[in-house]
């Protein structure tokens, strides 16, 4: 704030508050013409209705100047007369940074005792799991549902397919530094027919009925192009994060059309990365909450 805006608003709320003194003591007061206290004044209303000239209860007028006394004191301690910073220098910023250190000093020594168990030993821990789903509630439900079950585009945390590995290592590895899976594009390359087939095949990997002569003309494309990051056999590569396509365990849907889309216009999932924002403490118990939904400890 500058010192001609300081001034000008320090000098405004202090004109207002001397006003409003002033009101209260101007209509106090008895004036020329008018009735004595506790006398009848001019006015009657309804053939006998009459008005006494009484003062205002004292406790009320008293509110007024007690509020009035607050503001003086309230004004010389805390900020709020322009720039005038008040004589217990107290600001909203210091409040801040002094609750979030309380915090830090709280939870700190907590995480970092989480941090030296591991993975393993706190997917076992049930209060470092409550901690964990917390975290999870606040920072991966939007994606993932607050029960980890995911939605299309989103991968289920409870099921039994891991698109980038199962290990405590993979998983607090996917956390801290985000994932790509990068599904390109193949509708250019293998044209409508081409896309129709392979998904036929694709399909029929994992069990489902289909025409075995669309089938086979897919699975000859499938080993030309698809076999390099689905394997052989689909079973997928978590080293890229291509998924199995033998499971029926669907990130974007198993129907032929689903399918036929993944192909024809390629997929891109993208996982955030969380160390810079939760730092590797709590990335940690989440880690071991993700492990724990997969491994319920009372099945
Ligand atoms: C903006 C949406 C989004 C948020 C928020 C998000 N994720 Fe993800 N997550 C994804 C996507 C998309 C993938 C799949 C990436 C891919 O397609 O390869 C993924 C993948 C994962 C995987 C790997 C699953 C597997 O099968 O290998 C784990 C574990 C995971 N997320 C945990 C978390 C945790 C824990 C949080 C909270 C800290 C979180 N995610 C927050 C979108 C999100
Ligand atoms: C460069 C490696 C790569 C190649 C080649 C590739 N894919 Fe993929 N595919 C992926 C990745 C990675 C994903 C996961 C995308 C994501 O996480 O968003 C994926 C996803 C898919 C999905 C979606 C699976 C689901 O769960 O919804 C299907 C279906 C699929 N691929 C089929 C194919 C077929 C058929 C071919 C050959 C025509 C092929 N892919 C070639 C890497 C590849």
């Amino acid at each position: 704030m500058t010192w001609g805006w300081s001034l000008y608003i320090g000098i405004l709320t202090i004109l207002n508050m001397v006003a409003l003194w002033w009101l209260l003591w101007w209509t106090g007061k008895p004036r020329k013409g008018m009735a004595k206290l506790g006398e009848e004044m001019d006015n009657t209303w309804d053939g006998d209705l009459k008005e006494l000239n009484n003062p205002l209860p004292r406790w009320w007028l008293g509110m007024f100047h007690g509020a009035i006394v607050f503001s003086i004191i309230y004004l010389i301690l805390f900020p709020g007369l322009g720039g005038f910073p008040g004589l217990l220098h107290w600001t909203s910023a210091k409040k801040y940074t002094h609750e979030t250190t309380e915090a830090k000093q709280r939870f700190d020594p907590l995480y970092q005792h989480y941090y030296a168990m591991g993975v393993a030993a706190l997917s076992k821990d049930d209060q470092a799991l409550g901690t964990g789903r917390r975290l999870f509630l606040n920072n991966c439900a939007m994606c993932h549902g607050s029960d980890g079950g995911g939605m299309p585009g989103f991968p289920n945390l409870t099921d039994s397919e891991w698109l980038h590995g199962s290990t405590p290592e993979r998983i607090e590895e996917t956390i801290l530094k985000g994932r790509t899976g990068a599904m390109p594009p193949w509708g250019p390359a293998l044209g409508d027919e081409g896309v129709k087939q392979v998904a036929t095949y694709v399909r029929s990997l994992s069990g489902q009925q289909v025409d075995q002569t669309v089938a086979s003309a897919g699975k000859a494309r499938y080993m030309t192009v698809c076999v390099a990051c689905h394997g052989p056999e689909g079973k997928g590569n978590q080293m890229i994060g291509a998924p199995d396509l033998t499971n029926d365990i669907w990130l974007y849907g198993g129907s032929q059309g689903a399918i036929e889309a993944s192909i024809r216009f390629g997929r891109t999932g993208q996982m955030p990365s969380w160390e810079q924002r939760l730092g590797k403490e709590k990335v940690r118990v989440l880690a071991a909450y993700v492990l724990s939904l997969h491994a319920p400890q009372n099945p």
